[in-house]
């Protein structure tokens, strides 16, 4: 790629990576050379089938001949069955898909309708969040994308990401969450005008630096909600749909959301989302004339390819595989961190991971310089392993498509093993 036709792409974060990417196939990328590149960030954390699923092509060849788009009045076949197959993935009570395109919309519809159904408009987002870049969405991430164009939405109120490695209620090698979860919350209730209408967060944190909620978070951060009459609102772009060795990351400690919001993963590369909640909250919004009319709202064709991504994920036991994978890739990136001192910390779960990179154990410092130096030598090897630049510096986050094989994990492994012995003291 030339710099006249790198230059042509307005940069929306950052420069681009010099490969211009030819193909893709499986677990692979490949440049315009014909070279092979690992994809261990399955595209933009979506692609959990791998590239170019043969019966995901095969749904799209035959949904784009038959039956594409349509005016977002009328419903169809596979907007119902789509609908059908995720209620039936999910816990009594989430029974209402609202289908959509993309995880910022999500977020926009879901805190409209904790907006909407508790008449308040305070949202409660941790400090290291990552929702989008739409308006609402915009307002509550923190880990990036903030400065430089004016005011944000308000009433986003920030509580403390439950930051095991970082957090400053970590002392003497043991972490306390509860006071931290506390001092939080007396905060929040200091800051609000006392019309609290919803909590939004990730379960495992990914932009902010994959990191996970203590056991017990969850059902906190619901307690939290229920007492104050806030909605609780997960967003699982990248967890949900098997990444984290279940189906949904809210399974491992059974909070079942008021709102749970699904994309990236959902269409396994392709846009769609949904926001799934129950009947009591839909039909509230509906008689409060509840508007969230897009163009693409209930399209068949991205439906039915949902619909494909459910019946593989659960037919294949794909969230099985991701916490076997998952589990001998961990193990794999802790082997890394016993041999290389740069490699601080090693966490997540499922084949949603992340290694984090310091210039000093103690200190803590983050080795960024040396991480981006390390991330662009794998990529030269073959393996696209991607590295935080905002507040998530110097966190690689690792997540191959649910498809990969321990052929893969191993090249992969290889490969990052290689560049760190040769860069990690730039
Ligand atoms: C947790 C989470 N929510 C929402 C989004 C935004 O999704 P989209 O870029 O599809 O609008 C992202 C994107 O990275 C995300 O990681």
């Amino acid at each position: 790629m030339n710099e006249l036709q790198r230059s042509r792409v307005f940069r929306y974060g950052g420069d681009f990576a010099d490969q211009c990417i030819a193909r893709a196939q499986g677990s692979y990328i490949y440049d315009r050379e014909g070279r092979e590149i690992l994809d261990f960030t399955s595209g933009q954390m979506s692609g959990i089938l791998g590239h170019g699923h043969p019966e995901i092509v095969a749904v799209v060849r035959e949904m784009v001949a038959d039956l594409d788009h349509l005016h977002s009045g009328f419903l169809s076949d596979p907007v119902i069955e789509f609908a059908d197959a995720l209620v039936a993935m999910l816990p009594d009570g989430l029974d209402r898909v609202l289908p959509l395109s993309t995880g910022g919309e999500t977020n926009e519809a879901a805190l409209r309708i904790a907006k909407t159904y508790t008449g308040g408009f305070e949202v409660v987002a941790f400090d290291r969040s990552w929702h989008g870049v739409t308006g609402g969405a915009a307002a509550a991430t923190y880990s990036g994308g903030r400065r430089g164009h004016g005011p944000t939405l308000p009433g986003v109120l920030t509580l403390p990401t439950p930051h095991a490695y970082r957090s400053p209620f970590n002392r003497n090698g043991g972490y306390d969450w509860r006071a931290e979860f506390e001092f939080g919350w007396e905060m929040i209730d200091r800051q609000s005008t006392g019309q609290l209408a919803a909590i939004l967060v990730e379960p495992i944190l990914s932009s902010g630096g994959i990191i996970e909620l203590p056991e017990g978070y969850l059902s906190a951060l619901r307690d939290k909600a229920r007492e104050r009459g806030m909605l609780l609102i997960l967003d699982e772009a990248q967890t949900g749909m098997g990444r984290t060795g279940d189906n949904f990351a809210f399974e491992r400690e059974g909070v079942v959301p008021d709102i749970l919001n699904l994309s990236k993963t959902l269409g396994a590369g392709l846009p769609l989302s949904a926001t799934v909640t129950t009947t009591e909250i839909e039909e509230r919004c509906h008689d409060k004339g509840f508007l969230f009319y897009t163009t693409h709202a209930a399209d068949p064709l991205p439906a039915a390819v949902g619909r494909k991504v459910i019946e593989i994920v659960v037919r294949d036991r794909l969230a099985e595989r991701a916490r076997d994978l998952g589990d001998y890739l961990k193990s794999q990136l802790r082997g890394l961190q016993q041999r290389h001192p740069i490699i601080g910390d090693v966490r997540g779960r499922g084949l949603l991971l992340g290694v984090e990179l310091v210039t000093d154990r103690q200190t803590k410092t983050p080795a960024l310089e040396a991480g981006m130096a390390i991330s662009q030598r794998c990529l030269d090897l073959g393996a696209c392993l991607n590295i935080g630049r905002r507040s998530a510096a110097s966190v690689f986050r690792i997540a191959p498509p649910l498809t990969t094989t321990r052929d893969e994990i191993d090249k992969a492994i290889a490969i990052f093993d290689q560049a760190l012995s040769e860069c990690a003291t730039i």
